[in-house]
C-alpha cells in the first residue's frame, strides 16, 4: 500500500492503495465515482474511458502510480450540470440504450472534438471505433458527435 494524491475533476483526492491499482478501481471503489464503467479490463472496449490531461485514456490499464499530478477528468467532472455540448447532443439524439458504454463514448467523443472540432465523417468513425456498444447505438453516436461538432463551431 502507498498513499497517492490525485487530481480528479479539479479536486485533490488522497487515497491509500496498492501502486498497481488501476485508476478505474480507484475511481469506482475508493472515490465512489461509478460513472466510469468496467467492461473488459484489457483496454479493448472503452467503457472505462476518462481524460488524462484532456486525452482519452482507458482507466482499466492506467495504474495509480503512473499518473502523478496529471489531471484526471471523469464523466462526473466533464461539465457542471451535464451540459457539455457532447452531453447535450447525446440527449438531443437520445443515444443510449442500456447506457453501460455511454460514459466512455461521451468521454472519447469530447476529448476527440477538443482536438478536432470540425471532423469529417471518416474521422468521427475512426475516433469512435474503439468504443464498443453491445446495444449497437453506433449510428446515433455518430449523429450526436456531428451535432456536438456543429454546436461547437456555431
Ligand atoms: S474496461 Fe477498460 S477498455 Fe474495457
Ligand atoms: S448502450 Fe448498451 S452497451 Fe452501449
Amino acid at each position: 500500500m502507498a498513499t497517492f494524491t490525485l487530481n480528479i475533476n479539479g479536486e485533490s483526492r488522497e487515497i491509500d492503495v496498492d501502486p498497481n491499482t488501476p485508476i478505474l478501481w480507484v475511481l469506482r471503489d475508493h472515490l465512489n465515482l461509478v460513472g466510469t464503467k468496467y467492461g473488459c479490463g484489457i483496454a479493448q472496449c472503452g467503457a472505462c474511458t476518462v481524460h488524462l490531461e484532456g486525452t482519452a485514456v482507458r482507466s482499466c490499464m492506467l495504474t495509480v502510480s503512473s499518473v502523478g499530478n496529471q489531471k484526471i477528468t471523469t464523466i462526473e467532472g466533464l461539465s457542471e450540470n451535464g451540459d457539455h455540448p457532447v452531453q447535450k447532443a447525446w440527449l438531443e439524439v437520445d443515444v443510449p440504450q442500456c447506457g453501460y458504454c455511454q460514459a466512455g463514448q461521451i468521454m472519447t467523443a469530447s476529448a476527440f472534438l477538443e482536438k478536432n472540432p470540425n471532423p469529417t465523417d471518416e474521422e468521427i468513425e475512426m475516433a469512435m471505433n474503439g468504443n464498443i456498444c453491445r446495444c449497437g447505438t453506433y449510428i446515433r453516436i455518430k449523429k450526436a458527435v456531428k451535432i456536438a461538432a456543429n454546436t461547437n463551431n456555431a
